[in-house]
């Protein structure tokens, strides 16, 4: 009981590695959530500091998920790993390492199913780009891939991924607030290289 609480204490950590902000201030001397949506994650990355930048903290920000499940491996249990994601999630959106201003929990908890169910990974991946082909808008594709996992765990019938993936949909829902009324607004930003 006291490792795993550890080991929930470290994801949370693991999580509020500031992807964004690490990669911006050191190799470009700038805090995104200074510029665009000032979002601390991988669009706006994109959108402030271009492709490769954009790439590498995509890339860190799912791993710091991928990671976090794989902390517990020694419980080999689900319930474990799922819940490490969890607070790997919630650190990335609240991270104490930058004053709590994260980002909106999308690549993280993609992160947390690469770690946990890979195929469903690929499978919301596809789904998010094919979105984002259809709408130009990453907000409304991410929503839209999140509540599509909730939906596939529900199928599965795994009560604790059923659970898990419940709580991730409410966090990425929660944190598009702004995202959704400027999606109704008309005046959310789409993508102009798909
Ligand atoms: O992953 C976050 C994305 O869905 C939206 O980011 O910067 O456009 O608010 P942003």
């Amino acid at each position: 009981m006291m490792i795993f609480a550890l080991i929930l204490i470290l994801s949370y950590l693991l999580g509020s590695i500031p992807s964004g902000l690490l990669i911006g201030k050191t190799f470009y001397g700038k805090d995104i959530r200074e510029h665009g949506s000032g979002n601390l994650g991988g669009t706006n990355t994109f959108r402030t500091l271009g492709v490769k930048a954009g790439m590498i903290v995509t890339i860190m920000d799912i791993l710091k998920g991928t990671l976090a499940t794989l902390l517990p491996l020694m419980f080999a249990s689900d319930v474990h790993m799922l819940l490490a994601g969890v607070f790997a999630v919630i650190g990335h959106m609240y991270p104490v390492f930058a004053n709590f201003r994260g980002g909106k929990a999308v690549a993280t908890s993609a992160g947390v199913l690469l770690g946990y169910n890979y195929i469903l990974f690929l499978i919301l991946l596809a789904v998010f780009f094919i979105c984002l082909y259809a709408t130009k808008y990453v907000s409304l594709s991410s929503m839209i891939a999140a509540v599509l996992a909730f939906t596939y765990s529900v199928f599965t019938g795994d009560i604790p991924l059923i659970i898990v993936v419940g709580i991730l949909t409410i966090f990425v829902i929660y944190r598009h607030r702004a995202n959704i009324v400027r999606i109704k607004n008309k005046t959310e930003p789409k993508i102009k290289w798909l």
